[in-house]
């Protein structure tokens, strides 16, 4: 939520700085700002709304400074406007503070600050900061490394979670960066430095990136970079290499990032196969693990029961996960919103697994979901404390100080604020610890772990035969949805949490109203809605659920509902006024592939509105704020 670029070195920092943010703009568009030092002075320049307005303000405006730093907005506190645009100063103009996150306890600090005659011009949480940093840096006058002090001050005095970037008129060469429990990574190139809350804004620039952990700070300075912790002390880091092409964080032949990310599915899944199915598994030797997971035996050792905590997409990619854990391990499972669990949690259980699942691995109520979790077993025995796992697509992130284990679902950067590969990422990552779990519970036989992970091996092909004919059917299909102003979901067992993904995905970036429900509960309320003017798309796949699907399809047929079928090739389907179909799969595969063709509608419909499909309304990629 919120980006943040900096910049130091020899070469103009505004061009820098804008495309940086360019390739940030997915965790906030609201409103966007730049600062930079020259001649002693700080030069900032803000605007309301998409960077393409900064872009334009800047037109003009000279900015020959070798130093920067950037932000572009999701709004927390105050309205998305320019006083509230980041970068905030202090009021003699001598400090510049770009912030992505939350300062908890900023009203008192402004009330102090008040009372001492500073004069607030933004209802920012964020504001607060630069006024600080300038009362500290009086009192260090003369003092060397006043700068790094005085921010070291404040950091003492701030409450939340946040990463920051500050500039200051007197020390024209150095940046200041900190981390509080949000990501801020450093770029290390040749003779010049970069900071960033999130690493497409590297890229392009090195692949040398410096992460800071929680509670550390680094001062940039065209010499180098200098990494401490919050008491003081300097620290010894090293770098790592990521190997991110800047392909990745290009649109390519696609109109959206959300449609590249929906093609790039099949590879998505094929390399979770190649690294997570052990390819020296034999059915018939019960010694071998399917997987290459390696879960640690302290998270599996006697276990009872799973927790999954988790938002969103992610979430539904729980739910899926409770279905496999329960039918294939047969573990109890429970899956809940990490924002509800933190402050109603489920009685405590010695052997329960906690599983955390989160594309970005920095969502703020999945960590403090976690947190929580493991702050009330501090007292419990070792074992009790380790049970910990985390599912995510950036293992690097926030997520792995909070388990104790990662499973990396390596889906690639995700641009798109709609989750699409990470979630079929995240589904693959419960097949493998379903299967894994269920073989060393010998609750599944060696015929049955072959039979699914040959499966899985087909969704590859399957997702591709699918995309190359149905992207362009359902273009022009989405097009009978032009004034649809509802659209119901429905689907039955492990397609169910489909349903509420096919519901969110249109939500949030066609803004029309949609819900996902099982099918076998319309008739306990929801159906009173149907009529000819709202839409139903009911999952049927051959199995356990489907003559009931089919059931309750007709119930909503009946009430003049347009049925459209989710259905694979060569079934009945008499009953759906429209069909989007898939390949025959197994039922208990069948969310791979199912899924595609509501991503797809969802896309197609919003594109056809002429919406901003990767960056809707109100939204950001990852929300770092509770
Ligand atoms: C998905 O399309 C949404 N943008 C959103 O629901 C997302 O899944 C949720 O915010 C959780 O994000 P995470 O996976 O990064 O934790």
């Amino acid at each position: 939520m919120c980006g943040i670029v900096g910049y130091i070195g020899t070469q103009s920092a505004t061009e820098i700085l804008l495309s940086g943010l360019e390739k940030l703009e997915y965790r906030g568009y609201d409103s966007a700002g730049l600062a930079t030092v020259y001649n002693g002075q700080i030069k900032s320049v803000r605007a309301k709304g998409k960077l393409h307005n900064l872009r334009e303000k800047l037109v003009g405006i000279e900015m020959p400074a070798n130093i920067g730093i950037g932000h572009t907005r999701w709004a927390t506190h105050g309205k998305p406007e320019e006083y509230n645009a980041h970068p905030h100063m202090d009021d003699t103009g001598r400090v510049a503070v770009v912030q992505n996150g939350i300062v908890e306890n900023y009203r008192e600090l402004r009330k102090e600050l008040e009372n001492q005659g500073h004069q607030f011009v933004s209802d920012t949480d964020t504001e607060v900061i630069p006024h600080l940093i300038a009362e500290f840096l009086s009192g260090l006058e003369g003092k060397r490394e006043a700068f790094l002090e005085a921010v070291r001050q404040t950091l003492k005095k701030l409450d939340g979670a946040f990463a920051i970037a500050i500039l200051c008129a007197d020390y024209p060469n150095e940046i200041i960066v900190a981390r509080q429990q949000a990501p801020m990574s450093i770029g290390l190139g040749q003779g010049e430095f970069f900071c960033a809350s999130d690493s497409p804004a590297l890229v392009s620039h090195t692949q040398v990136v410096l992460s800071l952990e929680n509670r550390e700070m680094a001062r940039l300075t065209p010499l180098g970079v200098e990494v401490y912790n919050f008491e003081g002390d300097r620290l010894n880091k090293l770098p790592r290499i990521l190997n991110w092409s800047p392909a990745l964080v290009d649109k390519h032949i696609f109109k959206h990032f959300m449609l590249k990310e929906i093609h790039e599915q099949p590879n998505v899944v094929r390399s979770c196969l190649e690294t997570y199915i052990n390819s020296n598994w034999d059915a018939k030797n019960s010694q071998i693990s399917p997987t290459n997971l390696e879960l640690l035996p302290s998270l599996y050792k006697n276990l009872e029961q799973v927790e999954i905590l988790a938002c969103g997409t992610s979430r539904h990619a729980g739910l899926i996960g409770k279905y496999l854990l329960e039918q294939l391990a047969g573990i109890s499972t429970t899956v809940n919103y990490a924002s509800e669990a933190r402050y109603a949690p489920s009685p405590m259980r010695e052997n329960t697994l906690i599983i955390g699942v989160t594309q970005s691995g920095e969502t703020a109520d999945t960590l403090a979901a976690l947190a929580m979790e493991q702050q009330r077993r501090l007292d419990k025995p070792a074992e009790f404390q380790s049970r910990f796992l985390g599912i995510t697509n950036r293992a690097e992130s926030s997520i792995a100080n909070l388990v104790n284990q990662i499973i990396d679902i390596r889906a690639g950067i995700e641009i798109g604020v709609a989750a699409t590969k990470t979630f079929v990422a995240q589904v693959m990552a419960f097949y493998f610890l379903a299967i894994d779990l269920g073989w060393q519970r010998q609750y599944l036989s060696g015929e049955k772990i072959a039979e699914i992970i040959d499966g899985l091996q087909k969704i590859p092909a399957q997702m591709e035969q699918m995309l190359e004919v149905q992207d362009g059917q359902i273009e022009d299909f989405a097009h009978q949805f032009n004034d649809t102003q509802d659209l119901i979901f429905v689907g039955r067992g492990i397609n169910y949490p489909i349903a509420l993904e096919g519901a969110l995905k249109l939500k949030e970036i066609s803004y029309i109203h949609a819900e996902g429900y099982p099918a076998g509960e319309m008739k306990h309320g929801p159906i009173a809605l149907l009529d000819d003017k709202v839409p139903v798309v009911a999952i049927a796949i051959p199995g356990l659920v489907y003559e009931k699907v089919l059931s309750n399809a007709q119930e909503a047929k009946a009430r003049d509902a347009q049925l459209i079928g989710v259905i694979p090739e060569n079934t009945e389907a008499d009953v759906f006024d429209n069909v989007l179909t898939v390949p025959a799969v197994d039922e208990l595969l069948s969310p791979m592939l199912t899924v595609i063709p509501l991503q797809l509608l969802a896309y197609h419909i919003a594109a056809h509105r002429g919406l901003d499909v990767d960056q809707p309304r109100n939204l950001a990629k990852s929300v770092t704020v509770e």
